[in-house]
């Protein structure tokens, strides 16, 4: 018998499902793969800045994005959050009316062009100033962060003692903590040493998503071959970095670390003007964390061990977020499953572990693990 594991539904607290006809595909990857809930990114286009549908800013509405991602779920995802994009046109009153509705969960913040999809991003400083992170830790609303410095000169974008991730933890984020001790913040995706100590050892209101490919890959998985289907943002670091991130998801009293995947579908990956920054793991992402967790040395078949896992997985998110803890079950078995690109339309989506194969004439990729429901 193959060994096995029962686990509860999982919430996925950081992916990307686009829009229009790609969302309903996207949405059904996440179910196949056990999640009861998500936290839906708002970089579309136009972004989701506005909360109500009647709000007259030239934004997708935080209440129509939600409604399309309903509808494509077919009542089958418990919680589905969208956080509001922070732009400048955000104010302290948006904030306080969408959570009294109770529309509000989180808001995110993008450095400006850090990302696909910044370019709406204001400066952190903005936000600390005109009251809108005032208004959010009054009305205890999650501060989802990109964590990355903006507008840095490439050497310092990426370098041997500094990057962006970097240098947004070691100097960007401390005063907002210093601010607002009751706004509750997430460090989305993160990547480094410094992050994963910096909020190790923050305060409860700080909590840390790691995805697959930051525990499975370092930077050199990346360029060896160029394999760009790994590039993705905040890119993957060094070996010493990556040893930190699994650190922290091994540790057996771990709370502030948990998944999100950042599963972010390109359609196209590469063009003569660069690469799109974004790894697909709709689908895989529990067997990739699964992996993940085994490379990094855990014993999935000691249930102490499994205990972590699961805590990461299915319990320190949606605890943070102060949401219940699935009743559901799926199950993860360590049985090879073959995975192909995803077809929407006349659009392929290449998931990860495709991506980083070797011989690309190979149609599929095997993975160690499978998802039963
Ligand atoms: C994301 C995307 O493609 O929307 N890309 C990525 O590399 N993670 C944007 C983001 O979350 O940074
Ligand atoms: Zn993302």
């Amino acid at each position: 018998m193959s060994l096995s594991l029962i686990l509860p539904r999982w919430y996925d607290l950081h992916a990307h499902f686009r829009q229009d006809d790609l969302i309903a595909p996207l949405v059904q990857a996440h179910l196949s793969m056990g999640c009861c809930g998500i936290l839906a990114m708002p970089n579309t286009s136009p972004p989701v800045a506005k909360i109500f549908d009647t709000d007259s800013l030239p934004y997708t509405s935080l209440e129509s994005y939600r409604r399309q991602l309903q509808d494509a779920a077919n009542g089958l995802l418990e919680t589905i959050i969208v956080p509001l994009y922070l732009t400048a046109q955000t104010t302290p009153q948006m904030i306080a009316a969408g959570a009294h509705t109770g529309l509000l969960k989180a808001c995110k913040y993008y450095p400006p062009h850090g990302t696909t999809g910044a370019m709406h991003g204001a400066p952190l400083e903005l936000f600390i100033q005109n009251g809108v992170l005032r208004a959010m830790e009054e009305h205890n609303v999650i501060l989802c962060v990109h964590g990355e410095a903006h507008d840095l000169a490439a050497e310092k974008y990426f370098d041997e003692k500094t990057n962006a991730e970097d240098l947004f933890y070691r100097e960007m984020l401390p005063p907002v903590l210093d601010a607002f001790p009751r706004l509750k913040i997430v460090a989305e995706h993160i990547t480094t040493r410094t992050a994963a100590e910096f909020v190790a050892r923050g305060p409860d209101t700080l909590a840390a998503s790691i995805t697959p490919q930051h525990l499975l890959y370092t930077v050199g998985h990346l360029l060896k071959g160029l394999r760009y289907h790994l590039y993705c943002l905040p890119l993957p670091k060094f070996s010493d970095d990556r040893a930190a991130l699994q650190e922290a998801v091994l540790d057996k009293s771990n709370q502030k670390f948990f998944a999100g995947t950042d599963s972010a579908p390109h359609a196209q990956k590469t063009t003569d003007c660069g690469c799109a920054a974004g790894c697909f793991t709709g689908g895989i992402a529990p067997q990739l964390y699964a992996q993940a967790f085994e490379e990094a040395g855990c014993n999935l078949e000691d249930p102490a061990q499994q205990k972590i896992f699961a805590a990461f997985l299915c319990e320190n998110g949606p605890t943070f977020y102060g949401l219940p803890v699935a009743q559901k079950t799926f199950q993860l078995r360590k049985e090879p499953q073959n995975i192909h690109t995803l077809k929407i339309g006349s659009h392929e989506i290449v998931p990860l572990p495709l991506g980083m194969r070797a011989d690309m004439n190979a149609q599929r990729a095997t993975l160690p693990w499978q998802v039963h429901l």
